[in-house]
């Protein structure tokens, strides 16, 4: 059965999404795993990270986007459905193992999610609130839950923000990854995570557990960047921090303009180095929290 992780920080441009692809990419190719990325962001910049606009613009056209399974999971219509499999971009950047489930510009907005909840309330005589409430447990669960076998890891990349569709992700997750900058205001979008994480655990909708922390622009160690580092330790243990660092390197953001993770693209630079060892230890610290799982973790 595949883990489901979410890559997550509620502050904005942190390495989220950098560190899904290319941790992705280096799980499959150098580790043999199956993984699948899932872009929740309306950006798609998982998705435009890994293909060109041309690929991504003939997905849109053949429906193959997370709106799709979005719009029909919600509708559960008994029309015929597009699975999640035939969604799914097989072995994208030509790594075998690695699949991308597109993201889309559109439909997350929670306001237009609300109109398609309030038709299906009223097919199914709920209240609205009920009917969101139980759209935002199940829906990515009952997106991922027919590939979850096929894959090793489900590494999903969130959007800054708070929405159904980011809820019902983390909800749907056994373990999450939060790409962090050395800087205060990091903290706070961990901080903001970690409030919303609590709410679900005290009403005990979620049991996923942090896997680490990952800063993902080491640039000059100064002390503001020390004391950030210190403060998170201190409130998240030592060993939540990842040791692997991702220093700032401007491959790193000059490959998307190739459409490939840094790993591929140019695998002696000092940012894909990083990213290649940085899987292993995300594979240990994954296994070091499955063996303290007691039982060992069940599917959604
Ligand atoms: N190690 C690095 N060195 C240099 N640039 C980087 C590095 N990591 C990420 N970047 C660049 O920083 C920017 C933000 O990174 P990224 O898009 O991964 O953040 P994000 O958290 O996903 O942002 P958002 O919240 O908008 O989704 C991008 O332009 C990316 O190419
Ligand atoms: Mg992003």
């Amino acid at each position: 059965m595949g883990y489901v992780v979410s890559i997550v920080n509620m502050k904005g441009g942190v390495g989220k999404t950098t560190v899904t692809v290319n941790l992705g990419t280096c799980l499959a190719r150098d580790r043999g795993k199956r993984v699948l990325i899932v872009d929740l962001d309306t950006q798609v910049n998982a998705t435009l990270s890994m293909m060109p606009p041309l690929y991504f613009a003939k997905l849109k056209q053949e429906r193959r986007t997370l709106k799709t399974l979005v719009e029909q999971t919600i509708r559960a219509s008994t029309q015929p459905r597009l699975p999640v499999q035939d969604v799914v971009y097989r072995d994208i950047c030509q790594v075998k193992g690695l699949d991308i489930l597109a993201g889309d510009v559109e439909l997350y907005d929670d306001f237009l999610l609300s109109a398609l909840i309030e038709t299906k309330s009223q097919q199914h005589r709920q209240s609205f609130e009920q009917t969101w409430n139980s759209v935002e447990n199940n829906l990515l669960r009952v997106i991922l839950k027919p590939v979850l076998n096929r894959y090793d890891l489900i590494l999903l990349d969130f959007p800054p923000s708070d929405t159904l569709v980011t809820r019902s992700a983390l909800l749907a997750s056994h373990f999450y990854l939060v790409p962090a900058r050395a800087e205060p205001l990091s903290v706070v979008g961990i901080g903001l995570l970690e409030s919303r994480l609590r709410q679900f655990r005290e009403s005990d909708r979620a049991k996923l557990e942090m896997l680490g922390i990952v800063f993902t622009a080491r640039g000059q160690a100064t002390s503001m960047a020390t004391k950030v580092k210190h403060r998170l330790a201190q409130e998240f243990g030592a060993e939540q921090i990842f040791k692997t660092e991702i220093p700032t390197n401007v491959e790193v953001a000059r490959a998307v303009d190739d459409f490939q993770p840094v790993v591929l693209n140019n695998p002696s630079a000092s940012g894909a180095k990083a990213y290649a060892n940085l899987a292993p230890e995300f594979l240990q610290k994954l296994g070091q929290r499955l063996r303290r799982r007691q039982p060992p973790a069940t599917a959604h």
